[in-house]
């Protein structure tokens, strides 16, 4: 039984959950514990009481125990990435990558630890100095979704560390694993007792410990936007800090001058790639007519060519759906967009394979609509739409006509319409001649409109969330 980690304690909860494997529901990977609300208020508890001491930490401390577990993190990214892959279902590729990237984010809060500065300036008052520094916020609850296991604990915990918080981290009951091997990892690091504790349990339970607990002054969530909606709510009654991440509905356009085995290859890679579950995903391909009749039939060829498979196998281009749960939603939104009219272009069928899994053909709707619901609502699955446009005004318009923006791309050679794209899109993110998805770890990452709330992640941007700013006026 895996335990939560409770004041540097690994304790049992009431109940427990087996994680199933999506590539494989046969092969479970083990059983892990489930706290009730007793137990997430002693996290939080614990890390209040840590958190007095930690807040004064030495950033020597701070930078080694954050370099510590990004060092162990690459060191196993084979292994851990093998679990990642076997608990989420996206490829061994992307599962080894991301917690390389994992790594990588510690390593950079880290170095962090060590650039913390303020300011100092003259008082608009005689003889008066002004110092603005950063402090600590405090006990921050992390909350987290199952399609980046790994990855979104880690640009979340990292930060919070760096900065002198402490931690209450409560990871997606669909992929415990990874939550609890990096768990484990934070344990043998050096860091003081209750600084983090993981406490993995039901959302409608432990989650709403941390919503509502006074000692958590802040709530970093990533997930869908109704619980989203339920953090803001609750949270902002008592005056805690929040930063959400939640749906993206992401635009891929696609200019006649575009360089054609570029478009495919991007448009494939954000519309399917980790089985089209990243927030990131590009779900509307937006083709303009002079390259439509070209870029259609090399898209659906390349579709057709993927290899849906087990999420281990080396030959596998697209894992399962997560879940029988997400499968359903997938499904849901085929029939949705054929009753709306739209066409389906190919694949949408279930695959039974040689294990059983949640086995879904990348599918693609064509003959689709700014207005229909496949183009506004998130579908989080490998499923996507093109939508054919006039020209280049009208891409830019379709691209925006979403009440959601996160992530946005354009494949073109012309300056001048890139230029126009990036200053023009309404999304936090906006790729040009690369994929929607798959970002780097040291900048911001976030999104506008219904698509993020709060300060952005990532890169030193992360400061503004996990840190507060206490402005000193100072008399000789
Ligand atoms: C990426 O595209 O590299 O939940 C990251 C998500 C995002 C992370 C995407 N928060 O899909």
């Amino acid at each position: 039984m895996n335990c939560n980690l409770i004041a540097g304690e690994w304790v049992q909860g009431p109940s427990s959950i087996a994680n199933v494997n999506p590539s494989d529901t046969d092969d479970v990977i083990g059983l892990y514990t489930q706290a009730d609300a007793a137990q997430a208020r002693l996290a939080v508890e614990a890390a209040h009481h840590a958190q007095q001491t930690w807040q004064y930490s030495p950033i020597q401390e701070r930078f080694e125990i954050l370099d510590r577990i990004g060092t162990e993190l690459l060191a196993r990214q084979e292994e851990l990435g093998r679990l990642l892959s076997r608990e989420e279902g996206k490829t061994l590729r992307e599962g080894i990558a991301e917690v390389a990237r994992a790594g990588y984010v510690f390593k950079f809060f880290g170095g962090e630890a060590l650039r913390l500065a303020g300011e100092l300036l003259p008082s608009t008052r005689p003889g008066l100095t002004v110092e603005i520094t950063r402090e600590p916020v405090g006990t921050i609850g992390i909350i987290t979704p199952w399609n980046f296991p790994i990855a979104i604990p880690s640009w979340k915990i990292a930060p919070a560390l760096c900065y002198g918080n402490s931690v209450v981290f409560k990871p997606a009951e669909l992929v415990p694993g990874s939550a609890w091997a990096l768990a484990e990892i934070i344990s043998r690091s050096g860091l003081p007792k209750g600084v983090f504790n993981l406490v993995m349990g039901r959302g409608g339970i432990v989650g709403e410990v941390l919503i509502s607990a006074p000692e958590v002054r802040a709530l970093s969530f990533t997930g869908s936007a109704a619980t989203g909606a339920n953090i803001a709510a609750k949270a902002v009654a008592r005056g805690a800090k929040i930063q959400l991440e939640m749906g993206g509905k992401n635009p891929l356009v696609i200019l006649d001058d575009a360089d054609l085995s570029t478009a495919v290859n991007v448009a494939v890679n954000g519309a399917f790639f980790s089985t089209g579950q990243r927030c990131t995903a590009s779900s509307r391909l937006i083709v303009t007519p002079g390259i439509y009749d070209r870029f259609l039939p090399a898209l659906t060829e390349r579709i057709a060519a993927l290899r849906v498979g087990n999420a281990l196998a080396p030959q596998t281009d697209i894992g399962p759906v997560v879940d029988e749960t997400q499968l359903r939603v997938d499904q849901r939104y085929i029939e949705i967009g054929r009753a709306e009219g739209a066409k389906l272009e190919l694949g949408g069928k279930l695959l039974v394979l040689d294990r059983p899994g949640h086995y879904l053909e990348p599918a693609l709707f064509t003959e689709t609509t700014s207005k229909m619901r496949i183009n506004q609502e998130e579908i989080f699955g490998p499923v996507a739409s093109v939508i054919r446009v006039r020209d280049y005004d009208e891409a830019l318009h379709v691209a925006n006509d979403v009440a959601v923006g996160l992530s946005s791309g354009i494949i073109t050679t012309s300056l001048k319409y890139a230029a126009d794209f990036r200053r023009r899109s309404q999304a936090g993110m906006v790729m040009v001649n690369v994929p929607t998805a798959g970002v780097d770890y040291h900048v911001p990452f976030g999104g506008r409109k219904e698509s993020s709330y709060g300060p952005r992640e990532q890169g030193r941007y992360a400061a503004e969330f996990y840190s507060s700013v206490k402005t000193a006026y100072i008399s000789p």
